[in-house]
C-alpha cells in the first residue's frame, strides 16, 4: 500500500473520530452520568456509548480511559503476592498485600490482570481500533482488561490504619509512618500469568500507583472445567469437553479401562464479531482460550453410575470424577433439572463485569441435590455465562458449574447473551452478545445439532421428548428452523415418550413489565405449532423469575388446574386443550418483579426469588416444583397427567 492510501486512510480515521466525537458529545450530554474532568481533554467519556453497546458496567471501561501513574507516589509503596515459588495452583484465595501508604484513600483499589504484559507495546494494532471509538488518549494500561477488581476498603483496617509501619527514625521517634491492607481473591487457573495492579481514583478517574510482579499458573497446561452432554437418546454415551493450554490430543479415561481420544478445537480473536464500535470481544474483552477438547464415551449403560478422569501422562490428569448416565428415551422415569439465565458470581466480594448474583445459591442447591443422587440431568435454556464478550468469563463459569456439569448431562440452549450481534444473521439486532456471535457458546457446549449456527436439537431421556430451539434464529414459518421442530414435533411416538416438552429462551407469556419480553411475531408464529403438536410443557427463561399458566392458548385459558387429593394444581392431559407455559429464568441474574396487580387470567403462579425448577416425569404424570435455592422449599408445584398415552 502506498502512501497515498495510508493517506486516506488516515483521513477516513480522522472522520470517523470525528462523527464518533460528535457523538459522543450527544451522548455525555443527554446522559444522567457524569463526564468526568479528570479524563484526558480529547477523550470524551465513553462510558455511556459502550454500556449502550454491551451493557458492560462501569468497571469494565476502565481501560477506556486516560491512565496517568499517579502524582507523588509513596515512595514506600509495595504490592505482593502470597504465593509459592513453584507458581499458582488451579484455585486458590490469592492474599494480594499492599503496603508503605501514606494517606489511605476509600478511592484505593486493586485489579486483576491476565495475560500480566497488558501494556501499550503489546498491542500496537488496537491503537486504530480505539481511535474509531474517539478515543485519541495514550492507548491504555490494560488493553487486555481487569478480570476483577476490588477496593482497599474490602479489608476494614486499610482505612484506619491499623496495619501501621514506621518507615523513617530520629532518636527513637517514627518520623514516617505508612499503612497497609491486604485482600482476598478468587483465583482459577485461566493459563496467562497475572499480575495485581494497584490504583487511586476510584473507577472513574483511575491513576497507577503500583503493579505487582507478575505470577504463573504452575500448570497452564492442565486438563480442567470437563461438563457432559448427552449426543442422543440411548444413554449409552455421553460427551465430555474440557479445557487445557495443550493443543495435543488427551484422553478420557472411564469405566473399566475404556478409553477415547479427544478432538481439539479453539477459537481465536478473528472469529469475534465486531462493528462500527469494536466490541468486547473483538478488542479490550478478549481471552485466549487455550484449547477446547471433547471425547464421547460410548458403551456405557443407561441410568448408571461410572467414573472418569481426563487429561494425559504429559499434561496430568483429571481426579477421578463419578457421573450418571441419563436414561434411555422410552424408559420410564425421568429426574431433571431446569433453568435459564444463570450465569456467574464472584466468590470474593470483588467487582467484575456482569454479575449474577444469585448463581452460586442455585449451583450449591443443584449440587446438593446431584450429591444425594437424585438427578439424571440438567437443562440451561439460554443466557449461559454472561460472559457477553469478555471471555475469561467463560473460564469462571466452566469452573463455577463444574459440582454439577461434571456428573450428570447438562445440556443448552442459546440465548440472546450468547448469540446477538448486529449483521450477523441473529433475528434480534443487539449487541448482547459483545461480539462472540455464538462461537465460544458452540465451541464449549457441543450439543446434537444439525450444523454450525443451527443450535436446535431434541432428544428423548425415558418418558420426555424435549424439543430445544433458538429464540435467536429464524423461527419464521418459512424458516429452515420451524420446518425442522414442525417435523420432529410431529415425529414424536406418544406410546414410547407420553410427554412433549418444548424448551426455548425467549418467552411467551410474562407478567414481568419491560416492552421486549415477550416477541408477538415469535408467538404468532410459533404458538400454533404448540397447540397442534400437543406439546405439554413449555420453558423459557429471558425474564428473570418463575411464572406459571393454565393451559393457555393466544391468551385465553383453554383449561385449568384441579387440586389434587394433596392439594396440588393437576392438569389433565388425557384431554388435551393447550401447553402449560413456565418462565423459569430465575437462576441467577437480578430477578425481574412483578408489578402489583397483576390481572391476566393466564397466570397462575408468580414468584421473584432465585432457584430452579426440578422435574419427576413416569408415563402417567410429570410433577414439577419451583425450588427457591437459598431455602431449598418448595415454592409452587404441579403435575401434569395422562391416564392414555395415545396424545
Ligand atoms: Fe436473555
Amino acid at each position: 500500500m502506498g502512501s497515498s492510501s495510508t493517506y486516506s486512510v488516515v483521513l477516513n480515521l480522522s472522520f470517523l473520530v470525528f462523527i464518533f466525537f460528535l457523538g459522543s458529545s450527544f451522548a455525555s450530554f443527554s446522559s444522567s452520568s457524569s463526564s468526568s474532568s479528570s479524563l484526558h481533554p480529547l477523550v470524551f467519556n465513553s462510558k455511556v456509548q459502550h454500556l449502550n453497546y454491551t451493557a458492560i458496567s462501569e468497571f469494565r471501561v476502565v481501560n477506556r480511559r486516560f491512565l496517568a501513574e499517579c502524582p507523588h507516589p509513596s515512595p514506600y509503596l509495595q504490592i505482593s503476592i502470597n504465593s509459592t515459588t513453584s507458581g499458582l495452583g488451579d484455585e486458590e484465595f490469592l492474599s494480594v498485600n499492599v503496603s508503605g501508604v501514606l494517606n489511605p484513600s476509600k478511592d484505593d483499589w486493586v485489579a486483576m490482570i491476565s495475560p500480566s504484559h497488558s501494556d501499550v507495546s503489546s498491542c500496537p494494532l488496537n491503537e486504530i481500533l480505539y481511535a474509531q471509538t474517539g478515543d485519541l488518549s495514550k492507548l491504555p494500561l490494560l488493553c487486555h482488561y481487569p478480570v476483577k477488581a476490588a477496593y482497599m476498603s474490602n479489608d476494614p483496617d486499610y482505612l484506619s490504619c491499623k496495619k501501621k509501619e514506621c518507615k523513617q527514625y530520629r532518636n527513637g521517634q517514627c518520623l514516617v509512618s505508612t499503612c497497609g491492607g491486604a485482600l482476598s481473591f478468587h483465583v482459577i487457573n485461566i493459563r496467562t500469568d497475572i499480575e495485581f495492579v494497584l490504583f487511586s481514583g476510584g473507577f472513574e478517574a483511575p491513576c497507577i500507583l503500583k503493579r505487582s510482579s507478575p505470577v504463573r499458573f504452575a500448570t497452564p497446561n492442565k486438563p480442567l472445567y470437563g461438563h457432559l452432554s448427552s449426543i442422543d437418546s440411548t444413554g449409552t454415551s455421553i460427551r465430555l469437553t474440557w479445557v487445557s493450554g495443550d493443543q495435543k490430543p488427551q484422553q478420557v479415561q472411564y469405566g473399566d479401562g475404556k478409553k477415547q481420544t479427544s478432538q481439539v478445537t479453539t477459537f481465536s480473536q478473528d472469529d469475534m464479531q465486531s462493528s462500527a464500535l469494536p466490541s468486547p470481544a473483538k478488542d479490550f474483552g478478549w481471552h485466549d482460550p487455550g484449547f477446547i477438547h471433547t471425547a464421547v464415551m460410548t458403551g456405557l449403560k443407561p441410568l448408571s453410575s461410572f467414573s472418569y478422569r481426563y487429561g494425559s501422562d504429559s499434561v496430568g490428569w483429571s481426579n477421578e470424577i463419578q457421573f450418571r448416565t441419563p436414561p434411555a428415551g422410552g424408559s420410564d422415569e425421568l429426574k431433571f433439572l431446569a433453568f435459564g439465565d444463570m450465569g456467574k458470581a464472584p466468590r470474593d466480594g470483588s467487582t467484575e463485569h456482569y454479575i449474577q448474583p444469585g448463581s452460586l445459591s442455585v449451583i450449591q442447591a443443584m449440587a446438593d441435590e446431584i450429591n444425594s443422587g437424585h438427578v439424571d440431568s440438567i437443562f440451561h435454556i439460554g443466557d449461559i455465562s454472561y460472559a457477553t464478550g469478555f471471555l475469561v468469563e467463560w473460564d469462571f463459569f466452566l469452573h463455577q458449574i463444574s459440582p454439577v456439569a461434571s456428573r450428570v448431562s447438562y445440556m443448552t440452549a442459546i440465548g440472546n447473551h450468547e448469540r446477538d450481534y448486529i449483521d450477523t444473521g441473529s433475528v434480534y439486532i443487539t449487541p448482547d452478545s459483545g461480539g462472540e456471535s455464538g462461537v465460544p457458546y458452540e465451541t464449549y457446549f457441543p450439543m446434537p445439532t444439525p450444523a454450525k449456527d443451527k443450535p436446535w436439537y431434541s432428544i428423548e431421556q425415558a418418558s420426555v421428548h424435549i424439543t430445544v430451539i433458538s429464540t435467536e434464529h429464524d423461527w419464521s414459518q418459512n424458516s429452515e428452523q420451524y420446518q425442522w421442530m414442525r417435523r420432529d414435533m410431529a415425529s414424536v411416538d406418544r406410546s414410547k415418550t407420553p410427554w412433549l416438552i418444548f424448551m426455548g429462551h425467549r418467552p411467551m407469556y410474562t407478567s414481568a413489565e419491560g416492552l421486549l419480553n415477550v416477541d408477538p411475531k415469535f408467538v404468532f408464529e410459533v404458538e400454533p405449532l404448540l397447540l397442534q403438536s400437543k406439546v405439554d410443557l413449555v420453558l423459557f427463561g429471558h425474564v428473570h423469575n418463575y411464572e406459571r399458566t393454565c393451559t393457555v392458548y393466544k391468551s385465553q385459558c383453554k383449561g385449568l388446574p384441579v387440586k389434587d387429593k394433596n392439594g396440588i394444581d393437576t392438569y389433565d392431559h388425557s384431554n388435551y386443550s393447550a401447553p402449560v407455559h413456565a418462565v423459569i429464568g430465575m437462576a441467577g441474574f437480578t430477578l425481574d418483579k412483578f408489578p402489583t396487580g397483576v390481572n391476566n387470567p393466564w397466570s397462575l403462579s408468580r414468584i421473584s426469588q432465585f432457584g430452579y425448577l426440578r422435574g419427576y416425569a413416569t408415563k402417567k404424570e410429570m410433577k414439577l416444583e419451583f425450588v427457591n435455592a437459598d431455602t431449598r422449599k418448595v415454592e409452587d408445584r404441579f403435575r401434569i397427567t395422562k391416564t392414555s398415552t395415545s396424545n
